[in-house]
């Protein structure tokens, strides 16, 4: 397993934000019962908010990570390998309703230091974050151009403000 020590939640933020855009990166939720779903993001900030580090992913309903967000009220970000490259695509493409996206994979995975959701072993960098607020996209206070070009079909998005509770990352990251 690769071996990650704690860091500030800023590390190497430029380079997190860069894989953010191509290919994406892992975000990951569990269940109370154990069941967990990987889902791409490509559309999130990192920040500071009421003095926290704030990683803010935001996700629609019809998403099954949705469900289990909800549920949950933690979740983790988790930064690909390179090798992990055509499984981001399969994890924002395929849903966890009807597919098991870890279980098809055989990515190994291992519950968080500080959260009850599962990180990625091999991810250089992860992110812990307990949602300590959520908020809907909404039409009226959105730009026009915005709403016509995301969200034509409705499904705004739910935007998760994670306060990050731990970030690791391997040496070379
Ligand atoms: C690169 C990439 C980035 C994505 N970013 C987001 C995102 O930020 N929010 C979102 O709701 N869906 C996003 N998606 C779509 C979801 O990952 C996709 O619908 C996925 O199948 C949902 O999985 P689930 O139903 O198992 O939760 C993205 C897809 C890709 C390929």
């Amino acid at each position: 397993m690769t071996v990650r020590n704690a860091v500030a939640y800023d590390h190497r933020l430029s380079k997190t934000l860069a894989l953010l855009t191509q290919p994406g990166l892992l975000l990951a939720a569990t269940r109370r019962n154990g069941e967990s779903n990987v889902m791409a993001i490509g559309w999130a900030t990192v920040g500071t908010a009421w003095g926290r580090p704030i990683f803010q992913v935001m996700v629609r309903p019809s998403r099954y990570t949705y469900e289990l967000l909800e549920e949950s009220g933690e979740f983790t970000v988790n930064v690909p390998t390179g090798a992990m490259r055509d499984w981001v695509t399969v994890c924002g493409t395929r849903s966890g309703r009807d597919f098991d996206k870890i279980g098809a994979s055989g990515v190994a995975v291992s519950r968080g230091q500080g959260v009850a959701t599962i990180t990625l072993d091999e991810s250089p960098m992860v992110y812990e974050c307990r949602v300590v607020h959520r908020n809907d996209v909404l039409s009226p206070n959105l730009d026009p151009e915005i709403a016509a070009s995301a969200y034509a079909g409705g499904d705004y998005h739910r935007v998760y403000w994670g306060e990050i509770v731990g970030a690791y990352a391997t040496a070379d990251y």
